[in-house]
């Protein structure tokens, strides 16, 4: 169902473009990374692109696919929501919903939470389990139903290193099995590690899209070059 693309896109509050004229095409395969700082419009613009908000000016494109996306695709958020069930059951009830067959959830719930290492905690109530072990349950919520394209937003931001670290190798994974990973960070370093190209936000503008190489050595844009300048000065 890519390449997504969005063609003049804007979301106005009162009057006022939080997206600004957004045109992109985002194809399969890289991973992408939606980089800026604080208030840049990087929420909005995820979900604009997985439907949970409509443009006010502009559309928005899937090509290919079945017309069936919204199966298609996973949003995982900075805070995850959990059930009030175990974390088996909170990977169950995505699959059913998704209209897995009933036969199947069990398994494949089983099999997921072991890929993000949640096997022992299967059982448990999900919302008494550590900030790291939620994100890593709804990583595995997402990844349970196989999506095409899975969306990330700030997925580490409320985390400390280590489990910042064991979320960032579940996304790794994630990509190498096909899954196209669409993400927001403001953190450069992990933009660096995990992003393969940068869509640059300033203000509600795509102000640079860059190979994540490039990017960082030579940023054509001059609010790119002040971000990185700010958060990394002693470079
Ligand atoms: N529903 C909304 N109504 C009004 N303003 C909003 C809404 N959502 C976000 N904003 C504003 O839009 C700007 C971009 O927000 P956001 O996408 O959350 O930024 P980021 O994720 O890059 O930190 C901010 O100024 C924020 O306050
Ligand atoms: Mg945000």
């Amino acid at each position: 169902m890519l390449p997504l693309e969005l063609k003049d896109v804007c979301f106005a509050v009162n009057g006022r473009n939080i997206i600004d004229c957004v045109s992109v095409q985002i194809g399969a395969g890289p991973r992408t990374i939606i980089l800026g700082a604080n208030g840049a419009g990087k929420s909005v613009l995820m979900r604009l692109c997985h439907g949970l908000l409509q443009p006010t000016a502009g559309e928005i494109k899937w090509r290919g696919g079945n017309g069936n996306r919204r199966s298609r695709q996973a949003m995982v958020f900075q805070r995850p929501v959990m059930l009030r069930r175990s974390a088996l059951a909170n990977v169950v009830y995505g699959l059913k919903l998704a209209g897995f067959a009933a036969g199947e959830c069990d398994l494949r719930a089983r099999d997921v939470l072991e890929a993000v290492g949640l096997e022992r905690q299967a059982d448990r109530p999900a919302r008494i389990l550590s900030g790291g072990e939620q994100q890593r349950l709804a990583l595995a919520r997402a990844w349970a139903l196989g999506p095409e394209v899975l969306f990330l937003d700030e997925p580490t931001a409320n985390l400390d290193p280590g489990a910042a670290r064991d979320v960032e190798s579940i996304i790794a994974a994630i990509h190498a099995t096909g899954t196209k990973i669409i993400m927001t960070t403001h953190n450069l370093g992990q933009a660096r590690r995990l992003g393969d190209e940068i869509l640059f936000l300033s203000q509600g503008r795509l102000v640079e899209r860059a190979p994540v190489e490039r990017f960082f050595r030579a940023p054509a844009a001059a609010e790119a070059a002040a971000f990185i300048k700010d958060e990394l000065p002693w470079q």
